[in-house]
């Protein structure tokens, strides 16, 4: 396994359509563990192969806290979706920030696994989020062009948090 550098915002290849996989090829193996890797060392929930440069239909997601719960979907695909979400987002292509993004509340996706078996799986709250951000990458979409609103800079926006928490615990205090 092998860490693959992350491309950024500004960089043509995270603005094209990624191809279906038709074979899956042990240099296509190669590119899900690798990119498993990459994510883990990053701290991501999600990457899609055209964040590491390579125009393929393959995402792999993680959003648990102990990274032990990992999805590596090829040819994926939205088939139902429904409900609605808005909450902050970020991308390993877009270090740094984040931005208030609305979102299906629940998505069924049907893809093939690394066997080119064929899944479909129900995911709701965060999973379905993820989801739904990684496989815009697969077309070519970063979420900064869905954020409402300005894209924040991640730090401030913690600092900012802290102090809403900070001040809000004062005034249980106080009152
Ligand atoms: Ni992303």
């Amino acid at each position: 396994m092998a860490l693959r550098t992350i491309r950024e915002m500004g960089d043509s290849v995270l603005e094209k359509k990624a191809k279906t996989i038709k074979d899956v090829t042990p240099r296509i193996r190669a590119l899900a563990e690798d990119m498993l890797e990459t994510m883990y060392e990053s701290g991501g929930v999600g990457l899609a192969a055209p964040q590491v440069g390579i125009l393929k239909r393959l995402v792999v997601i993680d959003i648990t806290e102990e990274r032990d719960e990992p999805y590596t979907m090829l040819n994926p695909e939205i088939i139902e979706q429904d409900g609605e979400q808005t909450g902050y987002e970020g991308c390993l292509s877009v270090p740094g920030k984040l931005g208030v993004v609305t979102r299906p509340n629940r998505v069924v996706v049907r893809y093939n696994d690394l066997d080119m078996n064929e899944w479909e799986m129900e995911a709701e709250d965060f999973l379905a989020r993820a989801i739904c951000h990684e496989l815009d990458h697969l077309d070519g979409h970063l979420y900064v062009e869905k954020v409402e609103g300005e894209l924040r800079d991640a730090a401030e926006l913690e600092k900012e948090m802290e102090e809403e928490a900070e001040q809000a615990q004062e005034e249980t205090e106080e009152a």
